[in-house]
């Protein structure tokens, strides 16, 4: 496996990982497929334009004839699949576009992957899937899958489709189910960005709810690191939970921030909450750890304080899409949004 084609890699983790790769396969060519969708961005790539053994083509995993001619032309071995609508809040403005994507894209590169005999599909999944934690039990891979968003819905869509071409086709399919991401490169959409670039900006930190909501926070690196572990150990057929093992309120990791940036915690706005808010994800991490022998390695205190220097040092990254389609979206997601409380 020498070839791989990256789709969704100009993404937040996907970028990240084609970036891995690189550094850590030095005889790999990296191929990013990526629409370019508002979450896309070729800035995430820079670094990489110019490297011999990378290259970007821009399309949509829902194109067959696309994903098809790109596999061919660029003798891809195995398809590492990022592209997704990701953003939950987004799924329940609108739906469709997350079945497109993540239910159709899917299949599509399970047809491309059937077709060419492709070594590998790796499906990066999310720990969504199981929903939210009912009796303070961890998830495992064997669990129920109870998605309760659009989005998390239709990830366990495309994961299913993955498990039944294996099953059916004997397509050599790998699933993992990450945890909530963290780091570098991450869309201004997502909470840990959203907070830190607001309070930085001295703006206001919409909160939804009560802020006790719980979330498994994991260094992008180490998500990537058990992708690249799955992709190249993984057994096929099966799914490997990938967790930070770094389960926190979000008010607790909002607190964090503020002190990191030595910003009040009266910039917090507890704001009306999001439909359906799955109140804790939580996941075992066993069988990463004994069949991929991986295990996170960055300790949340240092990653976070890490990334909060990432988002000071790159205000032209961000700034550049807060002023973009970003202040539309904002408008609209939290313009009409009740103010519930200030912090006190
Ligand atoms: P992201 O929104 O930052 O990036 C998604 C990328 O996919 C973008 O570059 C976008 O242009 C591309 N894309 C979207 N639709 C496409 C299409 N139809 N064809 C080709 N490209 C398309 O997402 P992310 O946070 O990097 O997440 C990457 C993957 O990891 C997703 O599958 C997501 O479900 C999963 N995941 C994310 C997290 C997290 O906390 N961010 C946690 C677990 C799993
Ligand atoms: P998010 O980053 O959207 O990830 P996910 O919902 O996929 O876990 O949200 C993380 C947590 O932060 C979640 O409990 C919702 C909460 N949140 C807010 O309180 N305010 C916000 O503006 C956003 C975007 C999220």
């Amino acid at each position: 496996m020498q070839r791989i084609m990256v789709t969704g890699g100009a993404g937040f983790i996907g970028s990240n990982f084609a970036r891995m790769m690189l550094q850590k396969r030095p005889d790999y060519h990296v191929l990013v497929y990526d629409k370019l969708t508002y979450a896309g961005n070729p800035d995430n790539l820079d670094d990489l334009q110019g490297n011999p053994r990378f290259n970007f083509v821009k399309g949509d995993i829902a194109d067959q004839e696309k994903v098809d001619g790109t596999v061919q032309l660029y003798g891809i071995d195995a398809i590492v699949n990022f592209a997704a609508e990701s953003h939950v809040d987004r799924s329940i403005e609108e739906p469709g576009g997350f079945i497109q994507t993540d239910v159709f894209g899917v299949y599509v590169l399970l047809e491309a992957t059937r077709k060419f005999g492709l070594e590998r599909l790796l499906q990066v999944s999310t720990d969504e899937v199981y929903g939210t934690v009912q009796d303070d039990r961890s998830f495992g891979e064997d669990d129920r899958l109870q998605p309760r968003s659009p989005y998390s819905s239709s990830k366990a869509g495309g994961e299913l489709q993955c498990f039944a071409y294996h099953v059916t086709y004997g397509t050599p399919v790998v699933v993992t189910r990450g945890s909530n991401t963290y780091g570098p490169y991450q869309y201004p959409e997502k909470m840990l960005p959203l907070f830190i670039t607001n309070a930085i900006e001295d703006k206001p930190i919409p909160m939804y709810g009560d802020g006790k909501y719980v979330r498994d926070w994991m260094h992008v690196l180490d998500h990537c690191e058990g992708i690249d572990r799955a992709l190249h150990e993984g057994r096929p057929g099966q799914a490997y939970n990938i967790g930070g093992g770094n389960e926190w309120e979000n008010i607790d990791v909002t607190y964090r921030v503020l002190d990191l940036l030595g910003k009040p915690r009266s910039l917090i706005q507890y704001v009306q909450d999001r439909p359906g808010h799955d109140r804790h994800y939580s996941i075992t991490t066993g069988k990463a750890k004994e069949e991929l022998g991986w295990q996170p390695q960055v300790p949340f205190e240092e990653g976070l304080e890490e990334t909060v220097r990432w988002y000071l040092d790159n205000r032209n990254w961000w700034e550049k899409i807060k002023s973009g389609e970003f202040a539309e979206y904002y408008a609209r997601m939290y313009g009409q949004r009740e103010v519930l409380s200030q912090h006190g």
